[in-house]
């Protein structure tokens, strides 16, 4: 009998991991899965409960991932599981884009209130942050009869055609896809973006007034836990309002009360003009929504839609965790981010050449290192103890914990990190040789390689 996840320590390493059963599992899934899947490290969960996960073997691992940044109200959360199990006895699917599902509208106007735009606002669901995406610069090219995009160099809005022609974190997200969606123009995150787009882009590309929309991430995430100068997101809004360009911010990461605000960009007192969301917001049931304001959404019936989008039982998570958020884990994401940043910093003083930056806001926190190889082994050395992180960026490992994370768990996290960046920088050359055993075995993939 295995023990409840609430009954054991956390983390509990009981066999070195990936123990045989994970090997034996990931053996299974490397014969039948698409080899597309990037796969940071070889993890095989099975159980979740708050920032606890436990894998095939019984080993238990804090969880400062969250799945990519999604488990905002921690694994399996007694509400939102309770809100999922009740919506899934009386209604699972009614296609919202064709009939007129309750849940889907009471949804629409929660997104509609929470939006970080004065308003009114109005919303389209969708199943992912890519659909999300790829509904905003619709709404955009719609709304303006404009063809053209900006967007920034370490931005990542997804995969799909359109989403990932905006994506530019990695090259090879590109590689083999082209043509990719006409009329992208990419410029540097931060103010020297600005500036070229001014100088180089308006004035020697194409003018300002071509241009639909820019899509921003507040603080970007794949790209490596960015948070860009103070004045950057106040600049782009006058920018933008300007030349009559469209201000879309990509919360899809750090949005949903991560940063310890409800949405990342009112760090800065703007307001988007369409503000894009997904992963935390569902807790980790498929949802996304495109939130714009009402005087902006000008196209008609059939312009866009989707079968599932707003599946009742992911909206029933959906209010469940909004509920959640605005009910106190906003307000201990900043406290818990405060109390990370404050532990994590020293370790640029302590470790100055492998450490470089420790940065982010709420529970957004990005470690920089000197090298990706310093990144991808500081984040195996923190597996092989039960924490759970993820590299972004060329040489970064983000921590997004569940916004449940409490003190103790936030306290045991900067110490087991902390012993990992001593690992690696005690014996940097077999710590590297051990990520590329790992590699060779098929254990975990070359190179910093987490997506989305
Ligand atoms: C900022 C941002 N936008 C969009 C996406 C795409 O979301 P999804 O993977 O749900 O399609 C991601 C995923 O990581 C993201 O971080």
């Amino acid at each position: 009998m295995t023990p409840p996840l609430q009954a054991r320590t956390v983390p509990d390493i009981v066999t070195a991991p990936p123990g045989p059963k994970a090997r034996a599992h990931i053996e299974f899934d490397h014969a039948w899965t698409s080899p597309s899947l990037p796969r940071a490290y070889p993890i095989v969960p099975v159980r979740g409960l708050g920032c606890a996960v436990e894998d095939i073997d019984g080993n238990v691992f804090l969880d400062f991932a969250a799945g990519i940044a999604v488990n905002s109200t921690g694994h399996s959360h007694p509400e939102v599981v309770a809100a999922i199990q009740r919506q899934a006895a009386e209604l699972q699917h009614f296609s919202a884009s064709d009939f007129y599902l309750p849940i889907y509208a009471e949804a629409a106007a929660e997104l509609a209130r929470i939006a970080p735009m004065r308003g009114p606002n109005r919303a389209f669901i969708g199943n992912s942050g890519a659909e999300a995406v790829e509904a905003g610069i619709k709404l955009a090219k719609y709304h303006t009869k404009r063809q053209n995009l900006v967007a920034f160099l370490g931005g990542f809005h997804g995969r799909t055609m359109g989403a990932v022609s905006l994506t530019a974190s990695k090259a090879k997200y590109h590689a083999h896809f082209g043509p990719l969606l006409p009329g992208v123009y990419h410029v540097p995150f931060g103010n020297e973006g600005l500036d070229e787009l001014e100088r180089r882009v308006f004035k020697r590309l194409m003018p300002g007034d071509e241009f639909a929309a820019v899509i921003v991430e507040p603080i970007q995430g794949e790209g490596g836990y960015v948070v860009p100068e103070d004045d950057f997101l106040p600049r782009l809004r006058e920018l933008c309002d300007r030349h009559g360009i469209l201000l879309i911010a990509d919360e899809v990461q750090s949005g949903a009360g991560r940063t310890g605000k409800m949405w990342a960009i009112q760090h800065w007192d703007v307001e988007p003009d369409i503000v894009l969301t997904a992963k935390g917001i569902g807790s980790g049931m498929p949802v996304g929504a495109m939130v714009a304001r009402s005087d902006l959404m000008t196209w008609g019936p059939g312009a866009h839609g989707s079968t599932y989008g707003g599946n009742p039982v992911a909206l029933a998570a959906l209010l469940a965790t909004i509920g959640l958020l605005e009910g106190g884990l906003i307000a201990n994401a900043a406290i818990r981010g405060r109390e990370l940043l404050d532990a994590l910093r020293p370790l640029v003083a302590r470790h100055p050449d492998l450490v470089k930056d420790v940065r982010g806001k709420g529970l957004m926190i990005g470690v920089q290192f000197d090298s990706g190889d310093t990144a991808e082994a500081v984040q195996m050395q923190a597996f092989d103890r039960g924490l759970l992180v993820l590299e972004a960026g060329d040489d970064c490992v983000r921590m997004s914990p569940p916004l449940v994370v409490s003190q103790a768990e936030a306290a045991t996290a900067v110490r087991i990190f902390t012993e990992a960046v001593e690992a690696v920088a005690a014996h940097r050359p077999e710590a590297v040789a051990a990520v590329e055993q790992a590699d060779e075995r098929g254990l975990a993939v070359q190179g910093v390689e987490a997506g989305g």
